[in-house]
Formats: C-alpha cells, structure tokens, sequence
C-alpha cells in the first residue's frame, strides 16, 4: 500500500464587487477591447475596504472544509500560498487556523507568488506522506488589489482578489497512477530573473510597494516553462499529456494558456478557464479554478487534472492529481 494526499473537499470565496473592463477607461488611457484581446480578462472581483487575505482564505477554508463533510477539528495543518498576508507577521495561515476556531495542529504561509498553490500543495503532500499531518486544508488567497498601481495600465487591469481551498487527507493507494491523490509535483525558481516581475517594496525597505511586471518577458518564459514543468510532473507520475482529463493552469492570461495547451498537444476543451471573470488572482487562481470547474461539472471524481503555474521569481511548478 502507498500513502496518498487525495482531495476530499474544494471551496473558493469571491469578495462582491466585480469591475469590468470598463471602469479602467475611466482613468487610464485603455479599452474593454484592449484587455480582453491581449489577456482574455473581461472582470475582476475586488476585496471590500478592510476585507483581507485571511477573510477570505478563511471564507474558501469554510466551503472546503463543508464540501468534504468535515470540521475543523478534522484539520491538523492549515497551509496559505499568498504574497498578500494580512500582516508582516503572523501568518495568514495562523490567522484562518484561528477564525475556523482551531487550537491545535500547525499553520503556515508559503510565498511562490502566482505558483504559491503548486508549492503549497508538494509541501502538505511531503506532510501527508511523511506521516506529520493526516489532514491539511491547502489554501491560495490574495488581495491583490492592494499592490496595484492604478497608474500603470500594464497591470493594474490584470489582476484580482479572491481564494480558493482544498482538503487533502491521508488515504491508501496501490502505487499506481490509478490512486486517487497527488500521483506526482515539480517545482522550480530561477532569481536571476527577480526583475520581471517584482514588488518594488517590503519590510527591509520600509514600504509596501507596488507590482512591477515586464509583460511581455514574463509571456515568453510561461509559455516554454508552463508546458516543460507539467511534462516533467507528468513523466515522474509514469503518464503523458495524453492521459490528461483537465489541465487547470494559474489564470494569467488566455493566451498564454492556449499556447501551453497547444505545446502539450490538447484541446482548449480540457482546459478550465476561469480568466475571464476572475482575472489574475495569484496563488488563489488555481484553487479558484478547481472548485469553480467542480462546480460547473468538467472535473469530476477519477479524473487525471494537472496544474501549472509561474510567477514573480521566477518560480514555477506543476502538480498532477487523480481527482
Ligand atoms: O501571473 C504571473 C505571471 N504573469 C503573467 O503571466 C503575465 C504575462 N504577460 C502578459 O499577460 C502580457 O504580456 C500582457 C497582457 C501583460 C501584455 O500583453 P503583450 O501582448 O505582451 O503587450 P506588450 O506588453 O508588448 O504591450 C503592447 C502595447 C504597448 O504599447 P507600444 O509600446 O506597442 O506602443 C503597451 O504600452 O500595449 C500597450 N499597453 C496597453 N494598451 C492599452 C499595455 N497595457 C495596456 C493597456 N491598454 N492596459
């Protein structure tokens, strides 16, 4: 028998307030048509003043957690990917550990910016496997609304706010790709490239700062890099691109998703797409995209789902899972 982390519940939160294309015509020099044909990004929902990350992991962690018919007091780790904490310190991941009343078990951040969730996911695998947790609610939230300047038309019309959330539990499996669970990650950073996409400040420097991004750089290593660490992943599982029920990538922009598609070899049609109404949510994209194609019927119990992502670091990852 072999231990596997196998998804026992999905959930996501949205703040209210959705902002289409159109109220950035207002202040900057851009269009509806603009957005949509370079990202593919028609909305975006925005966190309501004092709505915070935590808020809204906690609120993704509460639908997880109900999916999968389970209480907090079933949780032994809480794990949030952000790079939009509420606080310096503590954790995100304490701060929902406490607002779903738990006072055991442990809870901690993991900041790989827009891969954030494939990280966080091979960290409560390696829990999971190793026997130190048995059940761990794997959350992405983000605000980042917050680090957006909302003079530069080159972001500020990309991204958005939200989080979604998984439970993974401990269950047996017979060490084939058939299992249910993660069947196999990939993770990867490269520091060089630091200056493509950074936030130009932090506590070292005393200010927040505001996301800077060369566009059109971070394109070119997504599309080679997307597609070279979901082979990878899949290879190490013993599968290939054509054994994939879904690809659920990080929901940067559709372009970059088709043409990620397209080098593995498969349709738009296996493919959950999200970007549209969402926009660029960071390390909660991916957990958005899993419940939301949860909920509209494309993933389903047994499929074979793959998630890429990449972002500020450059860092990137995939994971495969039997769903
Ligand atoms: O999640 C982390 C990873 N991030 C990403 O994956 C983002 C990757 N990059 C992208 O999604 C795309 O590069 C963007 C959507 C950011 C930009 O698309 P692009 O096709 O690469 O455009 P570009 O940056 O090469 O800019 C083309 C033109 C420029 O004008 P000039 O220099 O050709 O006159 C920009 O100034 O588009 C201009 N531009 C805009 N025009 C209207 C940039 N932003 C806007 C805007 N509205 N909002």
């Amino acid at each position: 028998m072999t231990r596997r982390a196998v998804v026992v519940g999905v959930g996501h939160y949205l703040p209210e307030r959705i902002v289409p294309n159109s109220e950035f015509e207002k202040t900057l020099d851009t269009s509806d048509e603009w957005i949509r044909s370079r990202s593919g990004i028609a909305r975006r929902h925005f966190a309501a003043e004092g709505e915070t990350t935590s808020d809204m992991g906690t609120h993704a962690a509460k639908n997880a957690l109900e999916d999968a018919g389970l209480l907090p007091a079933d949780i032994d780790a809480v794990i949030v990917a952000t790079s939009t904490a509420d606080l310096t310190f503590p954790s995100a991941a304490t701060m929902v550990q406490a607002a779903l009343g738990m006072t055991h078990g442990f809870a901690f951040d993991v900041q790989a910016v827009c891969a954030g969730f494939t990280y966080a996911l091979a960290n409560a695998n390696a829990l999971i496997l190793s026997g130190q947790a048995e059940r761990v609610l794997v959350i992405g939230a983000e605000t980042f609304s917050r680090i957006m300047d909302w003079t530069d038309r080159s972001t500020c019309v990309l991204f958005g706010d939200g989080a979604g959330a998984l439970v993974l539990e401990a269950q047996e499996g017979n060490g084939t790709s058939d299992d249910r669970g993660i069947l196999a990650t990939d993770l990867n950073s490269d520091g060089r490239y630091k200056d493509l996409l950074y936030v130009d400040g932090g506590v070292s420097t005393q200010s927040t700062g505001f996301l800077r991004m060369q566009g059109n750089q971070v394109f070119r290593h997504a599309v080679e890099k997307l597609a070279s660490t979901a082979q990878t992943a899949l290879e190490k599982a013993g599968l290939s691109a054509a054994d994939i029920d879904w690809i659920v990538p990080h929901q940067a922009n559709i372009r970059i998703i088709q043409r990620t598609a397209k080098k593995l070899g498969l349709s738009m049609d296996k493919v959950v797409v999200t970007v549209e109404d969402h926009g660029n949510t960071s390390a909660a994209s991916i957990p958005l995209a899993l419940s939301v194609g949860k909920e509209r019927g494309q993933i389903k119990r047994g499929d074979l789902v793959v998630t890429e992502a990449i972002g500020g670091g450059l860092a990137w990852g995939a994971v495969v899972l039997r769903w």
